[in-house]
């Protein structure tokens, strides 16, 4: 089993969206047997929350369903997932600054084609959940391809 980890702040606008666009991307190609995700946020205060409902209603929109409670990350996700997939600056340097395991510490868009735009922007105060869907979609596409080339057999 591969094993993917979302990471943003609050585990409720970001991460649970990338997470709900790569499940379904990994359903569509039929590997769900091969790959799991899950997310987590750096901070908990959301801790048991539902995502913020820009996120359900985009995720709505676009006919994927998906279900998830906040989460903060904790050490042990370090050995229990291959890939911890950050969304700005700011995750991966926390995310970074706790790293010990296993597991590889990227930025959602290196997995872009677009070089220029290297965080997924926070919309929980400013809103902007279409860009950032796009956004995710776009780094979720990539990183799916970039899993599969590293995993021939998957
Ligand atoms: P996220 O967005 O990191 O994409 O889930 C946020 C959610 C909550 C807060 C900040 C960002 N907050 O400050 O509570």
């Amino acid at each position: 089993m591969i094993r993917v980890l979302f990471v943003c702040l609050g585990n409720i606008c970001r991460s649970p969206m990338a997470e709900a666009v790569f499940q379904h991307l990994v359903r569509e190609a039929d590997l769900s047997q091969i790959i799991e995700s899950d997310s987590a946020g750096t901070g908990d205060w959301h801790a048991g929350e539902s995502p913020h409902y820009g996120t359900r209603s985009i995720l709505a929109k676009n006919n994927i369903d998906y279900h998830h409670l906040a989460r903060q990350i904790r050490p042990d996700d370090f050995e229990a997932f291959d890939y911890i997939i950050t969304m700005d600056e700011t995750n991966y340097a926390d995310v970074m600054s706790m790293n010990q395991g296993k597991a590889r510490v990227a930025r959602l868009l290196d997995f872009t084609e677009d070089t220029n735009v290297i965080e997924v922007p926070d919309p929980y105060y400013t809103g902007g959940f279409e860009g950032v869907y796009r956004l995710v979609h776009a780094g979720c596409a990539g990183l799916l391809t970039a899993i599969r080339m590293e995993h021939p057999t998957g």
